[in-house]
């Protein structure tokens, strides 16, 4: 076994306290990872040390924020297989890396009658900056469906009619936030390619658990988020194909992404900066490729095929243990999401009470509302597990899942 992997619950002091007078099972990753000490201890030493602004300064304390922040950018590359670290752009998460093409390519190269193409199962972040960009331009929105049933799958038997030639953005989650859906990111990619459409994969729910090379997805653009890695809120990065970012305008004018202003106009600095205008969130980035060190250490393969064997484990216990619970997502070949509806309990009240109980799950549409509606539900009740998290913890959830169905059973 791994070295890395043994005693790891060790290395996220979070874990280890109790909640409601038991001992923490914390199931809300897709909500949010928690963080590990090394990724705790490189924002320490950061402020402690180093903390200086990046790109502008020439004393030693700016040179080693500013190497440290570039390294980041190799980093992160690297973690991606990007061609070069020139296609990293750090932003402030996945909606902000979604906004930024929406509205630098969207808005150059999007006219009336386009079409953009998104999926059913997106989150709002993955809808709502393309509906703003249509209203802005004129283009329309188009959906591939996602099969009836109760599986959540991509209904990939449509995608030649909606993939048409009018389409020219492709954008679509990798895995669902709400289904546990992994969705067949680079034929999604190839087929986008044909039209000559841009693809862009949300990747926020993947990044962090499991092996990504964009060059293997052939995707144009793929957005992420840090908080969901094991890396810190507020940060995360946009991978764009080098040519794409050139011909693109910068999304928010300011500092640093400046070759030359005058009074009346300026010229901008070549992509990556172009797009990172202000003081960036140096401390959060650095974090970051601290983050994708930890993961690698574990192996992104070996994260994958430990959270899918606890999403079918407990796929399969709550499906078989909880009399009438609706379970929502594939049983097998899934990401670690696992959403159910309990017949007459509310999810907020399953969330409510599994927290009297130390079990941190969460409760409600998670941004899905139009996928909820496809459903006919109004919520669900959601675990979500990673790399931390044990059988164990599995068990606990059955028996909570009982406590509280015998509850409402009266
Ligand atoms: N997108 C995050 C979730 O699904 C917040 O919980």
């Amino acid at each position: 076994m791994n070295p890395a992997w043994q005693n790891l619950r060790a290395d996220f002091p979070i874990l280890n306290q109790q909640v409601n007078g038991q001992a923490l099972v914390y199931l809300d990753n897709a909500a949010t990872s928690q963080k590990p000490q090394c990724v705790i201890d490189a924002l320490v030493n950061y402020y402690q040390r180093d903390n200086a602004n990046v790109h502008r300064g020439i004393h030693t304390l700016s040179m080693r924020a500013t190497f440290a922040y570039e390294a980041a950018r190799e980093r992160s590359a690297k973690f991606l297989n990007a061609t070069e670290p020139g296609e990293i752009v750090f932003t402030a998460g996945t909606t902000d890396s979604i906004n930024l093409v929406a509205n630098a390519w969207g808005d150059k190269n999007l006219k009336a009658g386009d079409i953009i193409l998104l999926t059913e199962m997106e989150h709002h972040s993955n809808m709502v900056p393309w509906q703003l960009l249509a209203q802005r331009t004129g283009a329309k929105l188009r959906y591939l469906p996602v099969v009836a049933g109760d599986t959540g799958l991509l209904d990939l038997t449509q995608l030649d009619q909606v993939l048409t030639p009018e389409v020219k953005i492709f954008a679509f989650t990798h895995v669902s936030n709400t289904l546990g859906v992994i969705n067949p990111a680079a034929t999604l990619c190839a087929a986008a390619k044909k039209v000559g459409a841009i693809s862009v994969v949300d990747a926020a729910q993947s990044i962090g658990h499991m092996p990504i090379d964009v060059r293997v997805l052939g995707c144009d653009f793929l957005a992420a988020s840090g908080h969901k890695m094991c890396g810190p809120t507020g940060v995360g990065l946009l991978y764009g194909r080098k040519a794409l970012l050139e011909a693109m305008p910068p999304y928010r004018g300011g500092g640093s992404m400046i070759s030359n202003v005058e009074y009346f106009e300026s010229k901008w600095a070549a992509a990556p900066q172009k797009f990172e205008a202000g003081t960036p969130n140096i401390a959060d980035v650095i974090a970051l490729a601290r983050a994708m060190d930890y993961l690698d250490d574990l192996g992104r393969e070996a994260i994958a095929q430990h959270d899918e064997k606890l999403a079918e484990h407990a796929y399969a216990r709550l499906a078989n243990e909880i009399p009438g619970i609706r379970m929502l997502g594939p049983a097998h070949h899934r990401s670690g999401v696992i959403s159910f509806d309990l017949p007459g309990v509310h999810a907020h009240d399953v969330v409510t009470m599994a927290d009297q109980e130390g079990v941190a799950l969460r409760g409600g549409h998670h941004c899905n509302q139009p996928l909820m509606r496809k459903l006919g539900l109004s919520s669900t009740s959601r675990a979500s597990f990673y790399l931390y998290n044990t059988e164990a913890e599995i068990e606990r959830l059955v028996a909570t899942l009982q406590k509280i169905q015998k509850f409402f059973a009266g």
